[in-house]
């Protein structure tokens, strides 16, 4: 876990979720098809790229945040290919970026990082090299600190091994593993370590409906790594506590205010709700590139992304022959609703796994932390 060397196999073949080849073409697994197809997708154009991110073929707070960067990249490498040096206009290609997915902070969090990049850079060619470099360090970063979260994480889950004797029960929602980010995951990264650690772990793994994060995304990277997990329906997470069967809830983060306010997927908030009842310790996983230091109150201020209500009406699978279908749930007649996001109150957080460390997740508790980002944007 510490080498800094790629974490994750597919099939035993070691990849990142997303990366740039020498010609400047930008490579990523299409979450869209898993855990029934491994497709890696190529993406060479920025209407490509924000196509990509809204229909969620790329997704997770972090992995949107490198699709960004690289997204810019290819706005300002189309920049540099048209004769006179002009065309995509890098404000232009912000803007039709940070609409895709508007709770997702790493997105507007990667864009000012090139835009502030690029600002002096009058030459196109010379501007599209640095966009390059840019999302390639984004990239790198994202890795970087999802590793040092599961270095930090790893202590919990040892500790909780030490205290009870037996196998450590983790509860999750949605998917904060590697695929959600560059490498290792926010909260994955600290199972994965005690795994690697020789720690029993098992996961529960909230299906995390509508769109099954869980159930697809989740338990099939989990399997990949071997790890032992279970898939249970969203709502068994309450009596599993109850029972003792939880000895920690970790979830990712889309976006987290500066007083400790936790946005995560649709879901979060009840899982957070039954933990306080039930004594179990929940931990939000994320790098601080997602925290929001402009906004305080999440609950009132987060914007949440209303998704299609048809994620809700219908479901895909696989059928007897292997091949993807949708079925319908519901009666044709019944509007859906479908808010992707929920947010929990810090006051509900035990508390927040960074590359940091782990602070309360209270103003005090990140400002100490991250003394150098508190205040900032
Ligand atoms: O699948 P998404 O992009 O709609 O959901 C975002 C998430 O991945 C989850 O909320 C996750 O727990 C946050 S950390 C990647």
């Amino acid at each position: 876990m510490s080498d800094g060397e790629p974490k994750v196999n597919v099939d035993g073949v070691p990849y990142r979720t997303i990366w740039c080849d020498e010609q400047g073409t930008v490579h990523a697994i299409d979450q869209r098809l898993l855990p029934f197809r491994f497709k890696v997708m190529r993406i060479d154009s920025l209407v490509a790229m924000a196509e990509a991110i809204s229909t969620m073929a790329v997704r997770g707070a972090g992995l949107i945040g490198a699709a960004t960067g690289y997204g810019m990249h290819l706005a300002a490498r189309e920049a540099a290919d048209r004769p006179s040096g002009q065309g995509t206009d890098l404000v232009a290609a912000a803007a039709l970026l940070k609409a895709t997915r508007p709770t997702a902070v790493n997105l507007a969090w990667a864009v000012r990082r090139q835009l502030q990049v690029l600002a002096d850079i009058e030459d196109p060619q010379l501007r599209a090299a640095a966009a390059r470099a840019e999302a390639d360090a984004i990239a790198d970063e994202d890795a970087d600190s999802c590793r040092r979260i599961g270095e930090h994480g790893l202590g919990l889950l040892r500790q909780l091994h030490e205290t009870t004797g037996r196998t450590v029960n983790v509860l999750t929602h949605c998917n904060a593993g590697w695929l959600a980010f560059v490498d290792h995951g926010t909260a994955t990264a600290p199972i994965y370590a005690a795994h690697d650690a020789g720690i029993p772990v098992h996961v529960w793994v909230d299906e995390t409906r509508p769109r099954n994060q869980g159930a697809r995304l989740t338990a099939w990277e989990l399997a990949q790594h071997g790890v032992p997990h279970t898939v249970v329906a969203d709502n068994a997470g309450g009596h599993l506590m109850q029972r003792g069967q939880v000895d920690v809830v970790l979830v990712g983060s889309d976006r987290t205010t500066a007083d400790g306010d936790v946005a995560n997927k649709i879901g979060t908030y009840l899982k957070a709700l039954a933990a306080q009842d039930t004594g179990v310790p929940f931990y939000a996983a994320l790098p601080s590139s997602t925290i929001d230091w402009t906004m305080t109150d999440g609950v009132r201020s987060t914007p949440i992304e209303e998704r299609d209500g048809r994620e809700v009406t219908h479901m895909e699978g696989v059928g007897p022959d292997g091949s993807l279908i949708e079925v319908r749930l519901t009666p044709v007649s019944s509007p859906a609703a479908n808010p992707g996001f929920d947010v929990t109150p810090g006051r509900l957080v035990t508390g927040l796994i960074t590359e940091a460390g782990i602070c309360a997740a209270s103003a005090a508790g990140l400002a100490a932390q991250h003394p150098d980002l508190a205040g900032g944007s």
